[in-house]
């Protein structure tokens, strides 16, 4: 009959040398994976995936008329800033050797409309926070806009409505057309087609290389989900909007239907593929990455980071160590750049401690 498990065990920890007749381990081989991991040395001479400063965009929010920066109650760390404070904002992002900033516009009530007119002004909150942006970034420092009529539009839809009340597709082209024209004379590098119409990528290439804007590039949200993890974002711009995008952004039960979407995206002129959300879908940015050759970004959206900051204040998570661990996990699954919340903070700790120090208080 055979020892109870827990004998065993009692036999097994006492015993430090070879296996012994009576405890029978199994035989290791000449494989000790563990050798790879014993000292902080050998971790990061292995280390596969690394983040850099360089890979991380900071999502920045300019709020109309604001005299000073209003933080975001849902988003610990994260502000709404008026657009005086681009230029300090723009010298942060620099120093931290951040690879680029996304800027959004949050316009004041007045100026919306049901077809957002404020999101293609030359004088909207945006396009000025783009010149600030421009005049304050150095060649170093990519900026790029969000291209989307949410935060402009009195219904909250990121595109127009027809007479049934659905996102009329192909008129809210042509507005994207404008609006990202505007971008590129305010100076952006990089336009992101945020809105999930179909056809967006190549109405708005066309648009940028009729007017000569032909270095003007275009980050895609090519699969972008309808999801939960939004919450936080809708605070931060003042979202306004009833209803849903179910009828636009995708079903996050889908991942074949990535690859049609980042298809015509790429051949419509898509710059870089992006990804969003991406902590809940790591599978589909690997997916992207393996089917496509243009760079593939990922959105590390505010649901996932307003989790982390929550499990963090109850003292239930190692805050910093979950934030590394969640970029080195998407950059891992195969996405460069990753757009964050976290994206400074991170930098000056990434250029701080030297990566052997990686997982310092977990190991
Ligand atoms: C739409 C847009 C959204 C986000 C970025 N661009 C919200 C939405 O689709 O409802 C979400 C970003 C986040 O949650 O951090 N312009």
């Amino acid at each position: 009959m055979s020892q109870p498990a827990s004998a065993r065990l009692a036999e097994v920890l006492a015993h430090d040398g070879p296996a012994s007749s009576t405890v029978q381990m199994p035989p290791l081989g000449t494989r000790r994976p563990r050798r790879l991991r014993r000292t902080p040395g050998i971790r990061a001479l292995v280390r596969e995936h690394r983040v850099h400063s360089s890979d991380l965009v900071l999502p920045v929010f300019i709020r109309e008329g604001l005299t000073e920066s209003r933080p975001v109650t849902s988003l610990p760390g994260v502000y709404q800033h008026p657009v005086g404070k681009v230029r300090e904002i723009i010298d942060a992002a620099s120093q931290a050797e951040l690879g680029g900033v996304m800027l959004f516009g949050v316009p004041s009530e007045t100026d919306k409309d049901a077809l957002g007119s404020a999101a293609a002004a030359a004088g909207g909150v945006l396009n000025r926070s783009i010149e600030a942006a421009r005049a304050a970034a150095g060649p170093d420092l990519v900026v790029m806009s969000d291209l989307c009529l949410d935060e402009f539009t009195t219904h909250g839809h990121c595109g127009v409505l027809d007479v049934h009340g659905h996102v009329d597709n192909d008129r809210t082209l042509s507005i994207y057309a404008d609006v990202a024209v505007g971008q590129a004379v305010a100076g952006a590098d990089f336009v992101g087609t945020s809105g999930m119409m179909d056809g967006q990528v190549g109405a708005v290439r066309t648009a940028l290389d009729e007017a000569r804007h032909t270095t003007v590039g275009v980050m895609a949200y090519a699969v972008k989900y309808a999801s939960a993890f939004y919450g936080p974002f809708r605070d931060a711009v003042g979202c306004t909007l009833t209803g849903d995008r179910l009828g636009y952004q995708m079903d996050p039960a889908n991942s074949r239907e990535a690859s049609v979407e980042a298809a015509l995206d790429v051949s419509e002129g898509a710059d870089i593929l992006m990804v969003k959300p991406a902590a809940h879908y790591l599978d589909v940015i690997h997916h992207v990455r393996s089917v496509c050759d243009v760079p593939v970004a990922a959105y590390q959206v505010s649901g996932e980071a307003a989790m982390v900051e929550a499990a963090a204040a109850q003292g239930w998570i190692a805050r910093e160590e979950a934030i590394d661990e969640s970029l080195t996990c998407i950059k891992r699954a195969g996405a460069q750049p990753i757009l964050t919340y976290w994206a400074l903070e991170a930098a000056q700790r990434l250029n701080a401690y030297p990566e052997k120090h990686y997982g310092r208080t977990t190991t």
